[in-house]
């Protein structure tokens, strides 16, 4: 499948300062690097020490090992201010790359398929320039290299092992690169930007038997069928038609043979919103519908249901702050898209529920080149003109949100 995005813009460069033009063969290299050596969530070992080799030539104080994997670089300006932090994941997917390029996977069954050697690269490069220009800005930044965020989730337990406290941390950003937008253009909006996602997990226990008896059972698959659509209302009728959300039942699976009546049946799947309101919601009436039509039929049922990531919510003002320097970075208000929100989740999401901040993508498909794949597909693969792009985009929020001197 090829993702159809509109044109991309060739971008000239002219707003990218050339210390960061300089720096983009630099980019390319650490994210090539990255690539062809993916790796799992709370595995990053060598993206870890990558990453560790850099900041020690470069001089900058970081601690590694946090969250397992994970590492936070501080910068301190040569003035004191406030503390921004920025957050790139590192992770990898477990994806067989078909991309035929010489940069490409050597991690059998392990691939780069979502973006976050970019980001790795686009933190480093950020890292890298605000270390050489200490005495342009004020404050401190933190650089927080996250492990998992593919699952189980690496967000939460840095948080837990304190990395936005000593120096408090006042407000975060981040980027993902997109290729559901054409290179050269920014997707940021107030609010919601990704979706909350849960899970569940259900077994409908009923009483297996003859086939040609139903009289004698309680047959789940009529009993897991009915709360198959049933589910289908929480949607449909029970969350504000103003809100967006999502149930899948992804799996169903009962029955051993064409003449039984299938004992039990089980099920899973997906529940996605951005209103983080409806958590509740949702999770009673999944409990309403599973447990009526069961009592209904004379039937038990198990379920587990979590919530794998919150919603990811932007702060207005600090979307408002990211959104000018889009403008000034893609030299065109029509280059930054609010329309931007996908029931996609993302565990950014927990850092922006401890502090302020913003999330947001930036456009890295590039048609003409045959670079426009969706994310998580064998051939993704993106614009890497979007890696100095990025970089300008965090130094110049760095410069905003903390002053420059
Ligand atoms: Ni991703």
């Amino acid at each position: 499948m090829v993702f159809t995005v509109k044109e991309a813009k060739s971008v000239d460069f002219s707003q990218i300062r050339q210390e960061i033009r300089d720096l983009q063969s630099k980019l390319v290299e650490w994210r090539r690097r990255l690539h062809q050596k993916p790796e799992l969530g709370f595995e990053e070992r060598i993206t870890a020490e990558l990453i560790h080799q850099k900041l020690q030539e470069w001089n900058i104080p970081h601690q590694t090992g946090i969250a397992k994997t994970g590492i936070v670089a501080t910068i301190k300006s040569d003035r004191p201010g406030k503390v921004l932090a920025i957050r790139a994941d590192m992770d990898a997917l477990p994806i067989q790359e078909a991309n035929e390029v010489a940069y490409r996977s050597q991690h059998e069954g392990k691939m780069h398929a979502c973006g976050h050697d970019g980001h790795t690269a686009i933190a480093l490069g950020t890292a890298y320039y605000l270390n050489q220009h200490k005495t342009d800005w004020q404050g401190t930044v933190k650089i927080i290299f996250q492990p998992a965020e593919e699952g189980p989730g690496g967000a939460k337990p840095m948080i837990e092992a304190g990395v936005l406290q000593n120096p408090d941390v006042d407000a975060i950003i981040g980027l993902h690169l997109w290729n559901n937008l054409p290179l050269g253009t920014v997707g940021v909006r107030p609010g919601a930007l990704m979706a909350a996602v849960e899970c569940f997990r259900a077994s409908i226990l009923g009483k297996g038997g003859h086939g040609a008896m139903p009289d004698q059972t309680i047959d789940s698959i009529v009993v897991a069928s009915q709360i198959v659509n049933a589910l289908q209302t929480i949607v449909s009728r029970n969350v504000n038609p103003i809100d967006a959300a999502v149930v899948t039942v992804g799996e169903f699976h009962a029955g051993t043979a064409l003449n039984v009546i299938a004992d039990s049946a089980r099920m899973s799947g997906t529940i996605r919103y951005f209103n983080p309101e409806l958590e509740s919601l949702i999770r009673d009436r999944l409990e309403a519908i599973f447990s009526g039509i069961c009592q209904m039929h004379g039937a038990d049922y198990e379920l587990n249901h979590w919530q794998l990531y919150p919603p990811t919510v932007n702060d207005r003002a600090i979307a408002e702050l990211v959104k000018s320097v889009a403008i000034e970075v893609v030299e065109t208000p029509v280059g930054v898209v609010p329309e931007c929100q996908t029931m996609g989740g993302e565990d950014m999401s927990f850092f922006l529920n401890e502090v302020p901040g913003c999330y947001f993508f930036l456009g890295s498909a590039n048609p003409a080149k045959g670079l426009a794949y969706p994310h998580h597909h064998p051939r993704f693969d993106f614009d890497e003109t979007a890696l100095g792009m990025g970089v300008e985009m965090f130094v110049r929020c760095v410069e905003k949100f903390l002053g420059n001197c």
